[in-house]
């Protein structure tokens, strides 16, 4: 299958009643270990790249181009996505790069400000067959590039008007999830009420939720025991974004715990095996937790598992 559209994997999602995972990939491992715990699963995904991979990796268009070559190859179904993208420009050239569908995050905007920058967007994008997720509200917390002290939570009223001013395809929400992760003693409560009403508002639209990594407890504590010194932060539990998704969100991002779950493996690793210099095998340990990670979110988040038809 490999590279499809988001509209026809959208499609599918209805069809055969799954949502979507969308996990970051910024370099080789985190790519491979996306890869195989899709293939691993029989599941697709979307595949996101931030402003802050591109950096990371240096030469974009050659990251780029290695990311299209092994989800071609690949017998899964992916969609190759632009996460979070605060200017116009910076939308028009991910258009240009080849990204299939971008997200344009206009939530530190004033309303109409959002709604022109978006429409803007949505017209140059649509022109090319090209997706574009856009947001609505606030989500508090750090993410790659992005920063917010403080949830706004979506207006339902507003959602409506939105999606018809900007004509974008899905949109993000903010409902009580969060980027990261925040200090508390809880996970955050995830506002179903809220939610709900923006389902109904618009039944059959995409829409979409950020910070959907749950940072479990006994994944920081695994790391903290290997030498590690990462605060217990909390974000929305795991059950709540699992319920969010039978209710009808149809995408979620989810970063936080692939990382927390690199960390603990490539940390014991070096701890167990402190005769190790050769980076492939500390790095392949670390490609291996983040792709058990995938697999868990796969079958037990979005429920994805053994949707792919392969022979
Ligand atoms: O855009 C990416 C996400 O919103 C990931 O957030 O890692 O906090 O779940 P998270
Ligand atoms: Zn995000």
């Amino acid at each position: 299958m490999s590279l499809i559209t988001a509209k026809k994997l959208f499609e599918r999602s209805f069809q055969q009643n799954f949502s979507l995972a969308a996990f970051n990939v910024f370099n080789v491992e985190s790519l491979q270990a996306v890869v195989e715990a899709c293939e691993h699963e029989k599941s697709p995904a979307i595949i996101q790249i931030s402003s802050g991979a591109r950096k990371y990796m240096q030469d974009e268009i050659l990251f780029l181009d290695y990311v299209k070559a092994i989800l071609e190859k690949s017998k899964c179904s992916f969609v190759l996505h632009h996460d979070h993208i605060k200017s116009v420009e910076e939308a028009k050239k991910a258009v240009d790069m080849g990204f299939s569908s971008v997200m344009f995050d206009g939530s530190a905007l004033p309303f109409e400000e959002n709604v022109t920058r978006t429409r803007e967007i949505v017209e140059y994008a649509h022109k090319k067959g090209v997706w574009v997720e856009a947001e609505l509200g606030s989500i508090p917390g750090f993410e790659d590039e992005v920063f917010s002290e403080h949830a706004k939570f979506t207006d339902k009223e507003s959602v409506n008007h939105f999606i018809e001013a900007t004509g974008c395809d899905s949109l993000a929400v903010s409902v009580g999830t969060a980027h990261g992760g925040v200090l508390s003693a809880e996970h955050l409560p995830l506002h179903f009420d809220i939610l709900e009403e923006i389902l109904q508002v618009r039944r059959g639209y995409i829409f979409v939720l950020h910070g959907g990594a749950s940072m479990p407890k006994e994944l920081i504590n695994k790391v903290n025991e290997c030498g590690g010194k990462v605060p217990e932060l909390k974000i929305c539990s795991e059950t709540d974004i699992a319920k969010a998704c039978k209710m009808g969100v149809k995408k979620v991002n989810m970063d936080v715990d692939n990382f927390l779950a690199f960390t603990y493996e490539l940390r014991k690793m070096l701890i167990e095996n402190p005769q190790i210099y050769d980076p492939r095998k500390y790095l392949k340990c670390g490609k291996d937790g983040f792709k058990e990670e995938v697999i868990h979110k796969l079958k037990n988040v979005v429920c994805s598992s053994g949707v792919e038809v392969i022979e």
